[in-house]
């Protein structure tokens, strides 16, 4: 959901209301995946890097997700959707906004529509160092680590690979987003900014989409 700084930076605004509008876009896009009958979406929300953006922007965003949780998540429960986090959930993410992130997903846990992920103090290194421990934890032969198995200790191992990608505002980069899950997906980059970015722009994404040709590597039957 990227380009919320710079839409505010032109309207002359504080960065932080960048964000604020970005809450209306995440609802707009969310709702147009769901219409459309998209099963998993994923956002990222704070990665393991925006720790370093200002004290005051950190605390924004904290607080800003707490809000949003506490604010959407009956109205998302009754759209049917399951609500998960992935990322680290380490002490320097306040015990209370833990716990809202828990309720959600107990909230919403059975529920059958839409799974929709929120990369939480998310980074996709982070995430294979974490597969990694853990699976040194369970003392796994090397000899015995498969693909299969990394992606099984993942922080969601039931999340599919994504088949599209979107990076919004013009920055061509994965910016260590879902790295592992990636290898394969198509990406398609907007020069919307977040706030800006409406169902419309999701549609159009999914339009170019449909038009790649998918190898996985291998080559295209005639
Ligand atoms: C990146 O824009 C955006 C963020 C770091 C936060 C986005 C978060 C939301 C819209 C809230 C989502 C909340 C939940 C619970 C799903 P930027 O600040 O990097 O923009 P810039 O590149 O223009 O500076």
């Amino acid at each position: 959901m990227d380009g919320n700084g710079r839409w505010a930076e032109l309207k002359g605004l504080p960065r932080t209301e960048g964000h604020t509008a970005g809450e209306q876009s995440l609802m707009d896009v969310l709702e147009g995946a769901d219409e459309l009958g998209v099963k998993w979406f994923t956002v990222f929300a704070f990665s393991t890097e925006n720790w370093r953006r200002p004290p005051e922007e950190v605390r924004f965003l904290l607080n800003f997700n707490e809000k949003i949780l506490l604010e959407r998540q009956d109205e998302l429960h009754e759209r049917n959707v399951r609500i998960r986090f992935v990322g680290r959930r380490e002490r320097r993410v306040p015990k209370r906004l833990l716990k809202r992130m828990d309720e959600a997903e107990i909230l919403t846990r059975k529920n059958t529509g839409l799974t929709f992920t929120i990369a939480f103090n998310y980074g996709g290194r982070a995430e294979l160092v974490d597969a990694m421990r853990r699976i040194a934890d369970a003392e796994i032969p090397a000899s015995r680590i498969t693909e299969k198995t990394i992606s099984r200790y993942l922080y969601d191992p039931s999340m599919p690979d994504p088949d599209l990608m979107i990076r919004t505002s013009g920055e061509y980069r994965i910016s260590n987003f879902l790295l592992w899950e990636l290898a394969y997906s198509e990406l398609v980059f907007s020069e919307v900014l977040w706030p800006d970015f409406r169902r419309e722009h999701l549609f159009a994404a999914i339009k170019e989409y449909q038009d790649r040709d998918r190898r996985y590597g291998g080559v295209t039957e005639s």
